[in-house]
């Protein structure tokens, strides 16, 4: 059996060898975030998607994210370690049932989170992340309506931080985020009253409504760097923990545990497919590849670069 540190170094020499780039999710297992080039939260990460001058791009994260950096670099080849990483969220907005939805609403702006699959961003006007979903909502037009798709509690969230009641959600939701209660979260505070709650927008409203502070995996991160606390509470997905850890090494982080009865823990078992024997064959063998109809892929790309275009 090969160990980490050799599968590291021949995965390093393929890159350098195929002018490869690794680009990584926060949520992904320590050993792949440590041989990624780049580790970012969804917005960072199609940034850096767009701007590469690598001839490969090897997505390790989901599959919505590996088609988003195909979507903005055609002419790359996109590599995913694993072609089941799925999202839950991404497969709770099927394209048909949106294009139903829009028919119904013909007046209305559709804003999309990147969660999404290159189809439903094919019919959307605008992408967002948890980064900037706040900032583009609240740069839209007061007189058209939106139509926020899929996750409920980031759109909830939204609506009551813009106060646009024109906004209709879609109903739904990440499996990861959706586990975390607002119970759990007491108990932790009981037992270390001086942690400050941290959450992901897709938590449920009673968690937000608990939480200090409310914001991606990266504006999670920033906000322990410029808070300077010693304990936080975290409700959103483990792989952040890696980072957290690194970066803030005297800091202590309290997971917050899913709900009693609920299943698994507050792993995203997708972003943990991603492995360093699957991305070192990937790499080898350069398969599996993202591909997409060029057509859709026009369409979404609008959508995507929309959104980059508003996030400065
Ligand atoms: P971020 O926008 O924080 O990267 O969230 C992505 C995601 O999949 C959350 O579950
Ligand atoms: Fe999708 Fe949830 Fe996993 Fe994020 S944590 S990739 S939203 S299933």
């Amino acid at each position: 059996m090969v160990d980490n540190r050799s599968l590291a170094e021949k995965i390093d020499a393929l890159k350098k060898e195929k002018n490869a780039v690794i680009l990584s999710h926060y949520y992904t297992r320590p050993e792949v975030q440590q041989v990624a080039d780049f580790v970012g939260d969804s917005l960072a990460l199609s940034q850096k998607a767009a701007d590469t001058d690598a001839d490969i791009v090897l997505f390790a994260g989901v599959y919505f994210m590996a088609e988003t950096a195909k979507i903005l670099s055609p002419e790359k080849k996109v590599l995913i370690p694993d072609s089941d990483a799925g999202c839950s969220l991404a497969d709770s907005c099927r394209a048909e049932d949106l294009r139903r939805f829009k028919e119904q609403h013909p007046d209305s702006m559709v804003v999309a989170y990147v969660n999404t699959s290159a189809e439903v961003k094919a019919l959307t006007d605008v992408c967002c992340t948890s980064s900037n979903a706040l900032k583009i909502v609240s740069a839209l037009p007061a007189d058209r309506k939106i139509i926020f798709a899929p996750d409920r509690n980031l759109g909830d969230y939204i609506k009551r931080v813009t106060g646009r009641d024109d906004i209709m959600l879609w109903n739904g939701a990440c499996h990861v985020h959706e586990k975390f209660s607002v119970e759990k979260i007491l108990q932790l505070k009981n037992e270390h009253p001086d942690a400050k709650v941290l959450s992901h927008p897709e938590c449920r409203k009673p968690v937000l409504l608990a939480s200090d502070f409310v914001g991606s995996t990266a504006a999670i991160i920033d906000f322990v760097g410029s808070d300077g606390g010693r304990e936080y509470i975290i409700a959103t997905e483990s792989g952040i923990l890696f980072e957290l850890q690194e970066r803030y090494p005297d800091v202590v982080f309290l997971p917050v545990p899913p709900e009693d009865g609920a299943c698994g823990c507050n792993n995203c078992e997708y972003m943990k497919l991603v492995t360093l024997e699957n991305i070192y064959d990937t790499l080898l063998n350069e398969t599996p590849e993202v591909t997409l109809d060029e057509d859709v892929r026009a369409k979404a790309e609008k959508s995507i670069r929309a959104m980059l275009d508003m996030s400065f």
